[in-house]
């Protein structure tokens, strides 16, 4: 059997995860509940609860007004699955705009969940933070790039890294962060040669989403690679199934035999 189709044996932590750069790719997906936390659970080395479920579960048009509670709520779920993987916190928008709160809320995540990291979205107007969690015993995961929390105020989702200003830009702060002590970095949706010059700049990994094939991993949002969100298809998003088509599928047919009373028959009846 091949190693990309064997589970883990081992429980991943953040220094496990640091010593794969360079050495083997690092895989990671959303999830957002025990079920699929449990299904995902050692297939890949992190699971992410994302603030994207507020787009994807709640239909919500970007992710800021998920709060702390229902990422609380929903990491706690995961944790019930995800028992080898490591599973990272999504702070949510507002919940880290300054060191103290910052902390607070990264200690309640400690404190409440099996969540080994949290992720923040931000470049080195973010360092402060960083170091200060850090400091206190919390690994962090500085997202940079493309921000979905940043949205609103950047007028819509841009690429980034096409100009040599936003490269200078991208590349300090993924030294700023590195130097505060974030464990890893989050490239998303930037041009792939800058993320894969961060990649080489920095010691620490970075997972790419929509930052080409140069980083040390990759994540993507799962309802999205298995085609289950079916409003729009970002083009960095490979589809690896047709969920939404497959559950219709199944869903006829249960349809079908309830109707013609071929469904319970004597296999499925006490
Ligand atoms: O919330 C999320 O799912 C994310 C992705 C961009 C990885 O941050």
């Amino acid at each position: 059997m091949s190693m990309q189709s064997q589970a883990m044996d081992r429980k991943m932590n953040v220094r496990s995860i640091q010593k794969m750069k360079g050495v083997e790719p690092i895989t990671m997906i959303t999830a957002y509940d025990a079920l699929f936390g449990g299904i995902f659970d050692g297939e890949v080395e992190m699971i992410l609860v994302g603030d994207s479920l507020n787009m994807s579960f709640f239909a919500e048009p970007d992710t800021l007004s998920a709060t702390m509670e229902q990422m609380l709520y929903h990491t706690k779920a995961v944790c019930k699955g995800a028992k080898r993987s490591l599973v990272v916190f999504d702070m949510p928008f507002g919940s880290y705009t300054h060191p103290q709160q910052a902390l607070e809320n990264a200690v309640r995540v400690y404190r409440e969940t099996c969540a080994e990291a949290v992720k923040i979205e931000g470049g080195k107007e973010k360092a402060e933070i960083v170091r200060l969690l850090s400091e206190n015993g919390i690994a962090v995961f500085a997202h940079i790039g493309l921000m979905p929390q940043s949205v609103r105020a950047e007028g819509g989702y841009r690429v980034q890294g096409r100009s040599e200003e936003e490269r200078r830009k991208l590349m300090e702060d993924a030294k700023a962060l590195e130097e505060a002590g974030a464990f890893a970095l989050l490239l998303e949706g930037m041009v792939s040669e800058l993320a894969e010059e961060i990649t080489r700049s920095v010691s620490i990994p970075t997972i790419g989403i929509g930052a080409g094939n140069g980083t040390d991993g990759q994540v993507l949002v799962w309802s999205d690679m298995f085609g289950f969100f079916e409003a729009f298809k970002p083009k960095f998003v490979k589809r690896y199934l047709d969920g939404a088509e497959l559950l219709r599928k199944g869903l006829r047919q249960y349809r079908e035999e309830v109707k013609s009373r071929a469904f319970p028959d004597e296999e499925h009846s006490y």
